[in-house]
């Protein structure tokens, strides 16, 4: 074996386990279920330790599909499924809030994410907008309890 040839051998040695390093850190995330699971960022310290009050509450329940019907289908669609021409089109696309990935996230991530919109969360490009101005912390807690209240799709 030449030296060059060892080198090589090396080089793709260390590839191998810098990669394995980098799927295993991944995984281990939770809510990141496999590569096709988007990347979310962190639920910031001062959000992610709150808890749904309404969680399971068929009256919160009700009033948070009122809440999400007039406010959130125009971009996430009808059935919260990112289904909406609009949500589609947009870069990055309105999220699918019944898809395993999402549903894997804790309430906090979610509460946090209407509150504070694409800009609290830094996501470069998004539109989603901040609600903590114009729904109060129980309507959004509703909207919680509605989202969580869906099938997964
Ligand atoms: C104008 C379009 C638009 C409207 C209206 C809108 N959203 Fe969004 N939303 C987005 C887009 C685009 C994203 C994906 C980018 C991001 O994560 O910020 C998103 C992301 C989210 C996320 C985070 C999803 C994830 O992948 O982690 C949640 C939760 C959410 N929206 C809930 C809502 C709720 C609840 C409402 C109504 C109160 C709403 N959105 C209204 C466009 C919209």
């Amino acid at each position: 074996m030449t030296i060059q040839m060892k080198w090589l051998g090396v080089a793709a040695l260390m590839a191998c386990a810098m990669l394995a390093a980098a799927c295993g850190g991944n995984a281990s995330k939770p809510g990141n279920s496999g590569p096709a699971a988007k990347a979310r960022p962190e639920t910031p310290a001062d959000f992610k330790d709150k808890k749904n009050a309404l969680a399971g509450n068929a009256d919160a329940i009700k009033a948070g599909e009122g809440l999400f019907k007039a406010q959130c289908v125009s971009c996430h669609g009808a059935e919260a499924d990112g289904n909406a021409e609009a949500g589609k089109a947009l870069t990055p696309p309105a999220t699918n809030l019944r898809a395993a990935d999402f549903r894997a996230q804790s309430d906090a991530y979610i509460f946090w994410r209407i509150s504070k919109g694409g800009v609290g969360a830094n996501i470069s490009g998004s539109v989603m907008q901040a609600y903590d101005a114009s729904l109060t912390e129980d309507q959004r807690w509703q909207i919680v309890a509605y989202i969580r209240s869906l099938s997964e799709k």
